[in-house]
């Protein structure tokens, strides 16, 4: 790698939201067969610099260079002609149509003078990239019907159709298991291998010190400098990028634990959920882990009135609850901050003031509130949970990732009253810094006497905050553990049942 070519050179870039300067002439460069990873706080600007070399979004000043050419006008379009694509998290595939299909949308491998596709054709050439990627998906396969993982998968056989030279990963794992992050990391190895160039997006500093050739921090859209990774260490990184130490391992205070408040009761759904049955006591948190697919996330979808049980029951304080729908469980005292926050939260379209409130409007029953008031509850929030936001009219797809995570779940915080939150991967997309105050915020709910069913696919974080740890396998809880000095490989024995 040392002597490999330059591939993308980015100079001096500029691009500024309003008034709102996002990236503060950000230099960064990528090498041939290198793995050069970015990483940042959340609204630090990272996937806005990368937005800018795959042409989706325009600079206002700077350079791009690729294979030392300057480019005037990247758009989408010409990125791609140019070997750049990026693999994104919520797929920009087609899901009615095949893997095949995606691989060679837009290019479609025609018969008969251009009037058919040549779907043989299409099938065995992405049989060929899929199978050399190691990857096992049939190509006649509906994306539809694909996990998130496998999508990723087939966007990157997609990129390798078309000749990618630079392949761009922005948070890839951040909804993936264990099992599958492990695969992601090896098909990005063998891809660096074959002389591609890859940026790569994380939170997980983990993941940065295993794949890193180089790692560029931005901080408030600053580059703050580029370190060999074998040359670095932890606390530099996260010295520069929020300005002091954090551990990996959060320290939870002691909270204590009173009697038990919610009970969830044989709870089932034919074929997804099997007679799950555990109580959560006033201050505790009940940690949930598996393997993506176990059930986890069917398993809270359900208490919260999203998905109809066939039998079971949900009792708070003694008190068996009717639920059939999200708002029966928010007028019973139950919060959820779900996984998919683009599906099941986020009013798209609105702005962050919206957003943050509607659960107070939800619980207070009137539509009435005052714009000041509004703004109040919005701002004391913001403030509480440091989100980035550069002005009260931004709509919350306009906001970074984990400061989208941060409105959803501040959005929870007007409801005094509630007795159950049931947080969904709380930290998704959340920056090590962020994740602090999340977890304070959660240790707080507990010492206020709530009671915390919390999912995770995030080991040190499960293991940091849950007083118990409740294990699901195939739709079933088959165990429920006391949190005393659990080990990480443990667990992962009993997610996988060996
Ligand atoms: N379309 C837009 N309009 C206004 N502001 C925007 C827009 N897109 C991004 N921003 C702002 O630019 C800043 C940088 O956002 P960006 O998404 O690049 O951050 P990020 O480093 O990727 O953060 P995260 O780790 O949370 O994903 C944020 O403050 C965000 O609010
Ligand atoms: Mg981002």
């Amino acid at each position: 790698m040392k002597n490999s070519k330059t591939i993308v050179e980015l100079k001096d870039i500029v691009k500024i939201y309003g008034e709102h300067v996002v990236l503060k002439k950000v230099s960064f460069e990528l090498k041939e067969g290198e793995i050069h990873c970015l990483i940042g706080e959340n609204g630090a600007g990272k996937s806005t610099l990368i937005k800018i070399l795959s042409g989706a979004v325009s600079p206002d000043s700077g350079e791009i260079y690729i294979s030392g050419k300057l480019i005037k006008n990247m758009t989408p379009r010409l990125a791609v002609k140019l070997g750049i694509s990026t693999v994104y998290q919520d797929t920009e595939l087609v899901d009615s149509l095949t893997v095949a299909e995606n691989i060679f949308l837009g290019e479609e491998k025609t018969k008969n003078s251009g009037f058919l596709v040549d779907r043989n054709h299409q099938n065995e050439q992405s049989r060929n990239i899929l199978e050399a990627l190691g990857i096992e998906i049939s190509p006649d396969t509906l994306v539809g019907e694909l996990s998130t993982a496998q999508k990723q998968m087939v966007q990157i056989a997609k990129a390798l159709h078309r000749n990618a030279k630079v392949i761009i990963f922005d948070e890839p794992t951040s909804s993936l298991g264990l099992e599958e992050t492990k695969n992601l990391m090896n098909l990005v190895r063998n891809l660096k291998e074959k002389g591609i160039g890859i940026i790569y997006i994380s939170h997980y500093l983990s993941e940065i010190f295993e794949l890193g050739d180089r790692v560029t921090i931005l901080k408030d859209g600053e580059n703050m400098g580029t370190y060999e990774v074998k040359a670095v260490d932890i606390s530099t990184i996260t010295n520069k990028m929020v300005g002091r130490d954090t551990s990996l391992f959060f320290k939870k205070r002691k909270v204590n634990i009173g009697e038990e408040q919610v009970e969830i009761k044989n709870l089932s759904k034919e074929g997804i959920i099997h007679d799950v049955s555990f109580s959560v006591r006033k201050g505790e948190i009940f940690g949930i882990g598996g393997l993506v697919g176990s059930g986890r996330t069917e398993l809270v979808s359900m208490i919260f009135g999203i998905m109809k049980p066939d039998k079971g029951e949900v009792r708070i304080k003694g008190k068996k609850l009717k639920i059939n729908s999200p708002i029966d469980a928010i007028r019973n005292g139950i919060c959820f901050v779900p996984e998919d926050r683009k599906k099941y939260a986020m009013l798209l379209g609105r702005n962050v003031v919206e957003n943050s409130t509607i659960i107070y409007h939800e619980i207070q029953q009137n539509n009435l509130l005052n714009l000041k008031q509004e703004l109040n509850l919005c701002s004391s929030m913001v403030k509480r949970l440091s989100v980035a936001v550069s002005n009260r009219d931004q709509l919350i797809e306009e906001l970074s990732g984990g400061n989208q995570q941060k409105v959803i779940l501040g959005r929870w915080l007007f409801d005094e009253d509630a007795i159950l939150y049931i947080f969904d991967e709380p930290t998704k997309g959340v920056d090590i810094g962020a994740r602090e105050q999340i977890y304070e915020l959660m240790t707080e709910l507990a010492e206020k006497g709530k009671s915390i069913i919390m999912v995770s696919s995030d080991m040190p974080e499960l293991i940091s905050m849950s007083d118990r740890i409740g294990v699901m396998r195939n739709g079933r809880m088959i165990e429920i553990l006391e949190n005393k000095n659990i080990k990480e490989e443990e667990l992962i024995k009993l997610f996988i049942g060996v």
